[in-house]
């Protein structure tokens, strides 16, 4: 059988320097992440698993998560509150480092996840755990197969889902590793309060509208430079939307 991905990456990171541990299957690496900090862990450290039986997306959704993926999760701690725009900011950084290894038509479907021809590659989850002054990025992304796709076709603007392996020859192990190097580079920066390159989130967005964000809607004007988006309505007014789920409104 086949090294798993997660064993491959976990190795590479530890020779990158960023601390790594690999696990088989697991109920969610959010979850191990937890557990390994409050055990007292590396301020920065990542956990990679072979596949998750209870993977968790964002707003309350499953992840589904067999061997074939990668999952992994990096602990950040000790944090005191999770820095502003951190969502955007590790979106962004994951899109710009998968076009830096050669998928070069990601783009950021705001706040952050990472669309390759109108399909789901990537999927980043954020959670911050105030008493344990823990902060964890998970990173879901689809390698070998696209298991969530019968999910992902119920999920806001009716997403399919793409994976690695339809796109291209590329080395996965280094550009999953990528990935994680560059959410932890996301937040330190995030952390250290450093400007965010507004122009060059914005050359990654997936759309230019229109879309819908709850009660809002409008054309995609870009972000502002707190990450937040920026919508264009009818009437030229914009309108700013901060959190939640965006939806293209032309696959309703
Ligand atoms: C989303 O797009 O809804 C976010 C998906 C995040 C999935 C990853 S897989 C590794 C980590 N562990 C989890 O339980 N979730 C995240």
């Amino acid at each position: 059988m086949s090294r798993p991905i997660a064993e491959s990456v976990c190795d590479l990171l530890n020779r990158l320097g960023m601390p790594a541990v690999f696990l088989g299957e697991v109920g969610s690496t959010q979850d191990e992440g937890l557990r390994i900090a409050r055990g007292g862990c590396s301020p920065r450290m990542v956990v990679t698993a072979v596949s998750q039986v209870a993977g968790r997306g964002r707003q309350g959704r499953v992840w589904i998560s067999p061997q074939g993926g990668f999952y992994a999760s990096l602990i950040a701690c000790p944090v005191d509150e999770p820095p502003a725009g951190l969502t955007v900011r590790v979106g962004a950084a994951v899109v710009d480092s998968l076009r830096r290894g050669g998928v070069t038509e990601a783009v950021l479907k705001w706040p952050n996840d990472c669309l390759v021809g109108g399909r789901k590659l990537c999927g980043v989850l954020a959670e911050f755990f105030p008493r344990d002054r823990c902060l964890l990025v998970g990173v879901g992304l689809n390698v070998e197969q696209v298991p969530h796709l019968d999910l992902a076709r119920e999920l806001p603007g009716g997403y399919d889902a793409s994976c690695l392996a339809g796109l291209g020859d590329f080395d996965q192990v280094e550009l999953c590793a990528g990935v994680m190097m560059a959410v932890s580079g996301a937040v330190d920066a995030a952390m250290a309060g450093e400007d965010f390159d507004v122009d060059l989130v914005n050359s990654m967005l997936w759309s230019t509208g229109p879309v819908s964000a709850g009660s809002l809607s409008g054309m995609v004007e870009g972000l502002d430079a707190s990450g937040r988006l920026l919508l264009r309505g009818h009437e030229g007014t914009i309108a700013c939307v901060e959190f939640g789920e965006v939806r293209d409104a032309c696959r309703h």
